[in-house]
């Protein structure tokens, strides 16, 4: 996601500076960003937002404003090994936020997910949702948006913090639902669906997040709280379903497998507030994953490489196989 936004960013903003942070743990991957990697106003940094000297190191000449997408983000690696997630989430943030506040940045905004609410069965959660996370994952990135919140109270340091949705699109590492079940039948492999497929997630195509996460750079509140949301519901099973008919294939591709612990079933939110800074979703569902699917497919090499290496290692331990 991170790469993506830089991109639709250096696009539409010819005079912004980008200093891109970056620790490149097995999901990160400069080839995303090639296109752009000798652009004047992009730089790079390799380094750790828990490390207080990396941070510096980005920062030195001085920024505007911190945009925070570094994250370990995906769930099942969370219940294998909640280590990393702690260190890079939680104390990650609290680096950045404290470098931020020595730099007295104009902004802070913090990417955050809508699993720190947990699961709800009807309706939405609002900004004001009580947090319930049930994964180590969702934990983590709910004590960083309650450091973010303690830094705005506590030091006036201008935070924003930002709940979405599932995002998809190209470039999506590929232990996500939609890069893997595209790849793997592009593979002619069969599909893993955890548990009945029944569970249900609200999805953003990712180029509608960047204008999202745009917006709220620009009309966003310091101390204030945006959810980012479409309303595109979504059980397991029909973006299964959308994707096999998409690559002409049929149930027969679908394996059953054992569910995810503490799997939350359903997860939305209502994202009235964005919608007041005058954003909204511009790509379907529907167009969006025709997008990916056609990414994928154009794409090949980008992700075989992934999954002839490190993935394969993680994906035997997941799946046994
Ligand atoms: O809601 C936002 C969150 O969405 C982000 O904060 C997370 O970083 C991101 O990983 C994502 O979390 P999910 O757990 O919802 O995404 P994931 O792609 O892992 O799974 C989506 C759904 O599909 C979930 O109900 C589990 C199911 N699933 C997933 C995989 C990888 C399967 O049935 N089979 C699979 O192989």
């Amino acid at each position: 996601m991170g790469s993506n936004f830089i991109k639709y960013i250096l696009a539409r903003h010819a005079d912004w500076e980008v200093v891109n942070l970056d620790k490149l743990t097995y999901a990160g991957n400069l080839e995303n960003l090639r296109e752009i990697e000798n652009s004047p106003n992009y730089s790079f940094v390799k380094g750790d937002i828990a490390s207080a000297q990396d941070v510096e190191k980005a920062l030195g000449n001085g920024v505007d404003k911190i945009i925070n997408y570094a994250a370990e983000t995906h769930v099942d690696r969370s219940i294998l090994a909640p280590d990393a997630f702690i260190k890079t989430d939680v104390f990650g943030t609290y680096t950045l936020l404290e470098a931020a506040r020595q730099h007295n940045v104009a902004q802070y905004i913090q990417i955050s997910t809508d699993e720190v609410f947990g699961s709800i069965k009807t309706g939405a959660f609002d900004e004001q949702s009580p947090f319930e996370p049930n994964s180590p994952y969702a934990a983590s990135k709910a004590g960083a948006d309650h450091l973010c919140r303690a830094y705005f109270k506590t030091y006036n340091l201008p935070v924003i913090v930002s709940h979405s949705c599932n995002f998809f699109g190209p470039n999506q590492y590929l232990e996500k639902l939609i890069p893997l079940f595209i790849t793997n039948l592009l593979e002619n492999k069969k599909v893993p669906v955890y548990g009945a497929g029944d569970q249900r997630r609200e999805w953003i195509f990712t180029e509608d997040h960047c204008k999202a996460v745009e917006t709220i750079m620009e009309k966003g509140e310091a101390g204030e709280v945006y959810n980012i949301g479409t309303g595109f519901e979504k059980t397991n099973l029909e973006i299964t379903r959308f994707i096999l008919q998409e690559l002409g294939f049929g149930e027969d591709r679908i394996e059953y497998v054992k569910d995810r612990p503490g799997h939350d079933w359903r997860y939305a939110v209502n994202a009235e507030k964005l919608r007041g800074l005058g954003w909204q979703p511009g790509i379907g569902w529907e167009e969006g994953l025709r997008r990916t699917i056609k990414w994928y497919q154009e794409n090949e090499s980008w992700w075989k490489k992934i999954k002839s290496g490190e993935y394969l290692e993680y994906y035997k331990q997941q799946y046994g196989k």
